[in-house]
Parts: structure tokens; sequence; C-alpha cells
């Protein structure tokens, strides 16, 4: 049987924010099933900061994009063809193979999803590497202890929408978020359950914070980079932990971007400023799961997406992840 699939490539490496001419739709013939694969037909894919950094021909923690191929990230898609033990027709998985209507893949590259306990798109929100994310930044990058002021940036944002919840279930006193817009801001406390919140866009960053943390703060999950990271460091307390999660305003830079002016005062104050990557705290996933599967159910972890409808508007639900489009998870719905 052959599968013609439609996917999304990278026609040309952005300069500064991607256009939607840096990608291109494509239908192409799918390889035969070999033992051992599955053929999955996606269902949703996952749009992520973090691709813009893969459009780059630079050396990182993960290899570039090729030209001319077709993008990767992170998908849930039902098996409709297998030749894997264990991995049946109508199962549910999650893999790596998103921007594409179908894929081949090997079984022991994807992960069948228990659909009892969550929606499918689930798994690329909070029960996926977003709220991973959130949970090892505050539970090993930065612990949050009982009593800490919490500090979030891009706190709307898939990461930051969990992470300002745990905080609050990990015993701290006060937690602030600051997200782009009086929407987001009024939803980070009335949604999501922050003590207050900032409009970045709006007045001098660290100025706000000093306001909304007179004593200082404890801890800092960096979403952001650049001003949010100076802002933190100028108002952490003695011993603060900040976690390096991202640095979204930086992602489409052209030119390396200065680090924060007043890193000395991280040195006076004892603070540690602790890098992370999601995929060092993979083994995890079942304890963040278990723990994370009830309070979604039943309301305890509050959590939004913001769903684009077809994989042809894939790339502008990518372009809308980098400039604040979303309201919790970004998601694509192939239909
Ligand atoms: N280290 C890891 O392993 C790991 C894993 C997952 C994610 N991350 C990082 O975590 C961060 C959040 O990722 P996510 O997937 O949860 O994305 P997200 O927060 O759902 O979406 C990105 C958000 O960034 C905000 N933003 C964009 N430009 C900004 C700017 N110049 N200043 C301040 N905020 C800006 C926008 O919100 P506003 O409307 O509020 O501006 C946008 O909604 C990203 O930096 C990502 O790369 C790291």
């Amino acid at each position: 049987m052959t599968v013609v699939s439609t996917e999304i490539r990278l026609a040309a490496r952005p300069v500064g924010e991607p256009r939607p001419t840096d990608f291109e739709i494509v239908r192409a013939e799918l390889p035969e099933l070999a033992e051992g694969q599955i053929l999955v037909r996606n269902t949703w894919m996952s749009v992520d900061p973090y691709m813009r950094g893969r459009m780059d021909d630079v050396p990182s923690y993960i290899p570039p994009f090729r030209l001319g191929e077709a993008l990767e990230g992170g998908a849930i898609g039902e098996v409709v063809a297998s030749r894997a033990d264990g991995v049946p027709v109508g199962a549910t998985v999650s893999h790596f193979l998103g921007w594409r209507e179908y894929a081949v893949l090997d079984a022991a590259a994807a992960t069948v999803v228990d659909t009892a306990i969550a929606p499918p798109e689930a798994y690329l929100g909070p029960l996926g590497t977003t709220g991973l994310t959130a949970y090892a930044a505050l539970t090993e990058t930065a612990p949050v202890r009982p009593g800490d002021v919490v500090f979030v940036s891009a706190a709307a944002g898939a990461v930051g929408s969990v992470a300002g919840q745990l905080a609050r279930e990990l015993g701290a006193s006060r937690v602030i978020g600051s997200a782009g817009g009086p929407e987001k801001v009024k939803k980070l406390v009335d949604v999501f359950g922050f003590d207050t919140a900032i409009d970045y866009r709006e007045g001098l960053l660290s100025q706000r914070l000093g306001e909304a943390a007179p004593d200082g703060i404890d801890v800092y999950v960096d979403n952001v980079g650049g001003d949010h990271l100076e802002a933190a460091i100028d108002h952490i307390r003695p011993g603060g932990r900040i976690a390096m999660v991202g640095a979204v305003a930086a992602y489409n830079a052209t030119e390396p971007v200065p680090g924060p002016r007043n890193l000395y005062r991280a040195a006076y104050q004892e603070a540690s400023l602790r890098g992370m990557l999601v995929t060092s705290h993979l083994h995890r996933f079942p304890e963040w799961i278990a723990h994370a599967a009830p309070r979604l159910a039943d309301g305890r972890l509050r959590t939004e997406q913001t769903v684009v409808e077809g994989l042809e508007h894939a790339p502008d639900a990518f372009l809308g992840v980098l400039t604040g489009a979303n309201t919790g998870k970004m998601l694509v719905r192939l239909t």
C-alpha cells in the first residue's frame, strides 16, 4: 500500500523573525513499513519556541533541521498500520515526527499514551515535555521550599502556567507571573492562581517586580532571558535559585545577545543560576504523569491551549508562539 502524505518542509533558513516563505508544503510518498515499524496518522502536533534554534545551521544541543526536509517535533497520532509487536493498530501514540500528516517510524520511537486518563493532546502540553519542564525546574533545577517567593516569566504560556501552580503546590508563599498584555495578566490571577501578575509591556519591569515582591524573590523560572533575567537578579534574595529554562526574547536575534548587566549581584547574593534541558529529565515522566493527570482531570491543575486548525497552518502557529499568540500550549490539530 503506497501512502502519500502532506508534510511541511524548511524551505529557507530564517534570518531574524521567520516568514511564511521559509516553509513549504509538499506531498510525498512514504516508504513501505519495515519489520518493527508503525504507520501513524497524526492528529495533533506541537509547535515550540526551541524549534526556532533548530532552523539555524549552528551547533547546539540538538541538530539543526535540514533544508528541504520535513520539520520534526512532538506529535500525537493514531496507529493505522503496524508491523510491531505491542503497538497495535488503533493505539494512540506520542512521537517526534510532527509537521506531517502521516509518519513511518520505529515502534521503539513511539510511546503509547493512556487516553483514559487525559485527552490525547494533553500529552503535548501539561502531560508532555512542557509540563515536565515546569516540574523538573521547580523540583530539581531551582527547587521551591515552603515560604519561598517565586517569579515565573512567560507565565501564561505552556511551561509558565504549570510552573506557577506547581510553585504554589510546593509551598510558595507568593507566586508572581509576567506576561504580555492585560488579558493574559488577568488570566494569570483569575485562572492560573498567581498572587499577582506583571504586564511586562507596561512600565519598567524591574521596578514592577520590586513592587510585587518588596522583600525580594527566592526562585525565578526564566523562560525569557534578557530584561526578565536582569530584573530577577535585581531582586534575588540571598541563596536564591534561578532555573534557566529558555530565552524566548532572544530566539530571533541576529547578533549574540549581551548577558545581564548585574551578574555580580548574583555573586554577592550567593544565588545560583542553573540551566536545564527537559531531555535530561525524561525518566521522571511516569512520576510526573501520575502526579499531574488526576489534578488535570479534577481541575486542581488548570491549563489552556490555543488550537490552530490544519497542518497547512502549522507555520502560522509556530510564528504565533514566538510572538505570544498563545495562552497555554500552542497546538495544531490535523483535520
Ligand atoms: N530547557 C528546556 O528543556 C525547555 C523545554 C521546554 C520549553 N523551554 C523554554 O521555555 C520557554 C517557554 O516555552 P513554552 O513552550 O512554554 O512556550 P510558551 O510560553 O507557551 O510560548 C512562548 C511565549 O513567550 C512569550 N514571549 C515571546 N517573546 C517574548 C519577549 N520578547 N519577552 C517576553 N515574553 C515573550 C509569549 O508570551 P507573552 O504574550 O507573555 O509575551 C509566548 O506566548 C521557552 O523559552 C522555551 O524555549 C525549555
